[in-house]
């Protein structure tokens, strides 16, 4: 396993911090971790070469690969020091066949068309892919799932970004859908995001928990299925084993008393 012990001794303090609100998450984790399956291989980490990772032209426009290492620098990229206005970025949240099954093929190609008509348009929005096959820690950092739309309003730091997002329907996105976004009132129709998972502004970011708590998910769901049971079984079993010693206690005069009792019946004496 690969998360560092620092996200380990950092997840206490989280849930000290979050008890409650940390409850509503919890479904949503659950949710993405089943759309990660346990699918996800050891060795996803691999970096994509530097090269393949700059950008690609599709028609007049660069589509960024994200990257766990460049995404924020990719991002405020293109933002000037001075700007009021923000830089609009929209990244497409992909996956192949670990990620989204083999079924982000079709929202891929309505993305990629939609670029090669933002090329033409004198006002467009910046446009990034995130694979989650290639960068499982980056999504999960995120909370992000395949097959989405995310919508980044970067102005210079530190000002604090929006981030929206919206899921595409995988089997009947097309590009038109995704210039309706850019449109006008193209944002109804996204979420605005204000959770602990707000890649800029969340809790975890802020406080430098992301990548660990990315890592730690991602990591708990890259063991094994059978692993997992045993580590289960055997932290309650000794959990059960501390407990049981404890109600034996001497100073625990109702375990005493039961043990006693149990103890002063003779054996066989069922009241035959
Ligand atoms: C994804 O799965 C399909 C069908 O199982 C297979 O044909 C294809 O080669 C796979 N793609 C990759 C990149 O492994
Ligand atoms: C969409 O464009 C990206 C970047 O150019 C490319 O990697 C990907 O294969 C394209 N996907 C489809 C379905 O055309
Ligand atoms: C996608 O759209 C189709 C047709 O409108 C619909 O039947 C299907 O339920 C939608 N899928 C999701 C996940 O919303």
């Amino acid at each position: 396993m690969r998360f560092s012990t620092s996200a380990l001794l950092t997840l206490p303090l989280l849930a000290a911090a979050a008890e409650s609100p940390f409850e509503q998450y919890k479904a949503k984790f659950q949710n993405f971790l089943g759309s990660f399956g346990v699918a996800v291989p050891s060795s996803t980490e691999k970096q994509e070469p530097v090269a393949a990772a700059k950008a690609k032209v599709v028609g007049a426009k660069k589509i960024e690969t994200l990257t766990l290492s460049s995404w924020k620098d990719t991002l405020y990229a293109p933002v000037k020091p001075d700007a009021t206005q923000p830089e609009e970025w929209f990244v497409l949240v992909t996956g192949g066949n670990k990620t989204c099954f083999g079924h982000c093929g079709k929202v891929e190609t309505a993305f990629n068309e939609s670029v090669t008509k933002f090329a033409t348009q004198s006002k467009s929005p910046h446009v990034g892919i995130l694979n989650c096959d290639n960068e499982p820690i980056l999504c999960t950092s995120w909370s992000a799932s395949t097959g989405a739309l995310w919508v980044f309003e970067m102005l210079p730091a530190p000002a604090p970004i929006d981030v929206y997002w919206k899921r595409l329907n995988l089997t009947t996105t097309t590009s038109d859908d995704i210039l309706k976004v850019a449109g006008k009132d193209g944002k109804k129709s996204l979420y605005l995001i204000d959770s602990y998972f707000h890649p800029f502004d969340g809790v975890l970011a802020k406080n430098g928990l992301a990548l660990p708590i990315g890592y730690l998910l991602w990591g708990f769901n890259a063991i094994p299925s059978w692993a997992m049971m045993l580590i289960v079984s055997f932290f309650s079993r000794s959990m059960m084993n501390r407990q049981v010693n404890g109600a034996n206690r001497p100073g625990n005069p109702a375990a005493a008393a039961a043990a006693g009792a149990a103890r002063g019946a003779p054996a066989g004496d069922a009241r035959s």
